[in-house]
């Protein structure tokens, strides 16, 4: 029997505004959101399944960036929690917003060719914590770690070769405003890095290659799942921009990324990952 006072029960991913004078203030914000070039993208030369799949491709995008914010959100309560420099926490700060942003333009996308498509999760169990069991400031750097040194780092290169792909002026515009605002996410975790690493104790640090791992591991998963999928069942690279994150030369600028992005700057860090379990002893791989 649960020991929850509620069911747990998956809820669809679904979004709303307020609207009205908060709307406005939002909008005040990020102007750019507003000015994009909405209502031209015209879904009319693709084939049904294909529009299906475009749309599931920009929902799916719309609640990855849920994710992100709520990843967001709790390194940075972490990073205040550690008292981690106020500037930098300043910076990442801003973070939560440009999730906010890339999620509404997201879904405008799926909006534009129809509609979003059913996602259903469960709200409680969208990332995984900090260790309850470490120092506010190892806390910190396993969450940077995972969700900033791993997946953020990654998306710079990546969102970079979806938004070349991208042929129509609106996926252009959402793609272009998502890459500007990823450039400093994607940095920002091995900046933390080298503040916090001096400061952690050889225990601490030991945890960070498995945290890494970990990430790199459910990453990896994804672009398997995409390997392994039948070509009939992915979008059309011409009709969506987002298709590009379903062809084998995205799957290769993948692989680049994660060594060149991910791999190499843990370990230059010292930090022991799974594949390279000497730290920067050993001579990389290359390719
Ligand atoms: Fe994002
Ligand atoms: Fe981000």
């Amino acid at each position: 029997m649960s020991t929850e006072p509620f069911e747990r029960v998956a809820e669809r991913f679904e979004l709303e505004l307020y609207g009205g004078v908060f709307e406005r203030r939002y909008r005040k914000l990020r102007p750019e959101v507003e000015a994009m070039p909405w209502g031209t993208l015209s879904a009319g030369r693709l084939s049904e399944q294909q529009l299906l799949a475009a749309r599931k491709a920009w929902t799916g995008a719309a609640f990855q960036e849920h994710r992100t914010g709520i990843a967001c959100c709790a390194t940075l309560r972490a990073l205040l929690e550690a008292r981690a420099p106020l500037d930098l926490i300043a910076l990442a700060a801003r973070f939560p917003l440009d999730e906010l942003v890339h999620v509404e333009l997201c879904a405008r996308m799926a909006m534009e060719l129809g509609g979003g498509t059913e996602i259903l999760y469960d709200p409680l169990d969208v990332v995984v914590d900090a260790s309850s069991d470490r120092t506010p400031l190892a806390r910190a750097a396993e969450l940077i770690v995972r969700f900033f040194c791993v997946g953020e780092a990654l998306s710079i290169p990546l969102l970079r070769g979806t938004w070349r792909a991208a042929r129509h002026p609106l996926p252009r515009a959402v793609l272009g405003c998502i890459v500007r605002d990823e450039a400093a996410h994607g940095t920002f975790g091995f900046t933390f890095l080298d503040w916090a690493l001096p400061q952690l104790t050889a225990e601490e640090r030991a945890i960070l290659g498995p945290a890494a791992d970990q990430a790199i591991t459910a990453v990896r998963r994804l672009w398997s799942d995409i390997r392994n999928r039948p070509t009939t069942d992915r979008a059309p690279v011409d009709g969506d921009a987002l298709a590009f994150m379903e062809t084998e030369a995205y799957l290769t600028l993948a692989a680049r990324a994660m060594d060149e992005k991910v791999l190499r700057p843990l370990r230059a860090r010292g930090i022991a990952l799974r594949e390279f379990p000497d730290g920067a002893q050993r001579e990389l791989r290359s390719g």
